[in-house]
């Protein structure tokens, strides 16, 4: 048996008011990831073959081009003015094709997951056919959700939203989550006869319910078991909350996956994160977007992590910033190192306290270990980095690039200022300024001569230790 030809509409041109913001509501991240993401995601999965019709409207120049490139497949049509749900239906109707029934689902009602819309299918097809599935759940503070209104017997009546609900129908707990599968035919002579009689002036989705029932056609509302999963967001504080949850549905992915996260009530995760097995994170770690930790690597404790490779039983010590970096296998980063964009850190390679790298590639066993800048420079095997060197790779127009190649020393407080470039196996003495190109096996110093006064220092003292003395005196 071949199920029926399914159309997919996502409800995504609202305005988002309650949450008073310039960035359209379905823009907003939960887990870093855009509500309207994590709605299409849950489409994708259900592999159906009909249309992906996302309704836009409201920010539509930003959302727009948002889903061009994150779902090049859908299609978009435009509902310009939003005037409800029910008008958003009507306008994503050109897009229906030769589906046989429409799923409706809202960009705001993002933790939803796709085995849950399964239930919509199952309720349409019972004994008689249904005109309309949709999901509910009861809830202790149905606050603004449309009720379900029932019979004695427990069949649906309508759906009223609270702003239009007698202050009766208000105590009802069980709430419309906003999620329907509609009979094609059904919603093709229902659609035009919705009004914007109510409260809000609008074309209500819900109004659709009320309609079938009038029609004397079957209407289902489907409880889900765990209302947390139609969740809405309207407000911060929504958006709060489905984060918090989605979040902690990442951490229990990767312990479920063989890491151990210490304090995983701290561990900030987005949901694009990969940990691999016996990985371990320290509290108090953010990880997030395209991040991945290798197996038994340890994320130390306060590190925040984004868009980053970390290898295979590589140690970031606690307290370091890293961005788009690769960490190779083995490597030990930190305490408290810096990584900007670009870095590459090869194998066994050691960045320590307060060393700052950009677009720095540093070969296997390389180590930099205290308070170093190193900017567009590329790092040979097994080299030593004193601390205190500068690569001076910025002379006020342009950025230049360092070369230093294999089993070079670089003393304490050297300045490589670039371009240059320093050979295999060369020594640069401590707090050399390099402005010229270093030969392989070559020493290069750069320095003040020194004086020594014998006896200089205690004279010194003693002269200071006078002038003090007088000076009490006269007071
Ligand atoms: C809606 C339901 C309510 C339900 C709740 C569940 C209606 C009238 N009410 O209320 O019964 O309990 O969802 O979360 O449907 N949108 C458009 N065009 C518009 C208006 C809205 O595309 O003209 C989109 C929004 O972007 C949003 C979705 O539809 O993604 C829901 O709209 P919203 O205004 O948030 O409806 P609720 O008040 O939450
Ligand atoms: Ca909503």
């Amino acid at each position: 048996m071949t199920s029926p030809e399914l159309a997919v509409v996502i409800l995504a041109a609202g305005k988002g008011v309650r949450m008073k913001t310039a960035l359209p509501k379905v823009l907003h991240a939960a887990a870093g990831k855009p509500l309207l993401g994590h709605v299409l995601a849950t489409a994708e999965r259900l592999g159906s073959a009909g249309p992906r019709i996302v309704v836009v409207g409201a920010g539509r120049e930003t959302v727009g081009p948002w889903l061009a490139a994150a779902a090049p497949a859908a299609v978009q049509v435009v509902q310009d003015p939003p005037r409800g749900t029910g008008d958003a239906l009507r306008v994503a109707a050109v897009a229906f094709g030769t589906a046989s029934r429409v799923l409706v689902l809202s960009g705001d009602v993002p933790l939803l997951k796709a085995g849950t819309l399964s239930l919509l299918a199952a309720a349409m097809d019972g004994t008689a056919p249904a005109a309309v599935a949709f999901l509910t759940a009861r809830l202790p503070d149905p606050g603004s959700y449309g009720r379900v209104v029932r019979d004695e017997s427990g069949s649906v009546l309508r759906i009223v939203e609270a702003k239009d609900a007698t202050e009766g129908e208000r105590r009802v707990d069980e709430i419309n989550a906003g999620v329907y599968l509609f009979e094609r035919d059904f919603l093709r002579h229902a659609l035009p006869l919705l009004t914007t009689e109510n409260a809000q002036g609008e074309y209500y989705l819900t109004d659709l319910v009320g309609i079938a029932v009038t029609e004397r056609r079957r209407v289902v509302g489907v409880p889900v078991s765990d209302a947390r999963e139609i969740l809405g967001v309207n407000s911060r504080r929504d958006l709060a909350e489905v984060d918090a949850i989605l979040r902690r549905r990442a951490a229990d992915a990767a312990l479920d996956g063989g890491a151990t996260l210490l304090r995983p009530e701290t561990i900030t995760l987005d949901e694009t994160v990969v940990i691999e097995p016996d990985a371990v994170l320290e509290p108090f770690s953010t990880l997030t977007g395209a991040t991945r930790v290798g197996a038994g690597a340890r994320i130390g404790q306060g590190s925040v992590i984004s868009d980053s490779v970390i290898g295979a039983r590589a140690q970031v010590r606690p307290y370091c910033v890293i961005d788009r970096s690769v960490v190779g296998e083995g490597a030990v980063v930190g305490p408290f190192a810096r990584l900007r964009e670009g870095t590459e850190l090869g194998p066994d390679v050691h960045v320590g306290n307060f060393v700052e790298t950009k677009k720095a590639r540093l070969e296997r066993g390389a180590k930099a270990n205290h308070l170093t800048y190193l900017g567009d420079v590329v790092i040979g095997e097994r080299t030593n980095v004193g601390a205190g060197t500068i690569t001076c790779n910025y002379d006020g127009f342009d950025k230049h690039l360092t070369r230093i190649g294999a089993g070079v020393f670089v003393g304490s407080d050297v300045q490589l200022v670039a371009p240059v470039s320093v050979g295999d196996g060369a020594v640069i003495g401590a707090g050399a300024t390099v402005t010229k190109d270093v030969p392989a096996d070559a020493l290069a110093t750069s320095r003040v001569p020194q004086t020594t006064i014998p006896g200089g220092g205690a004279a010194y003292r003693k002269r200071r230790q006078a002038a003090r003395d007088a000076k009490t005196k006269e007071a």
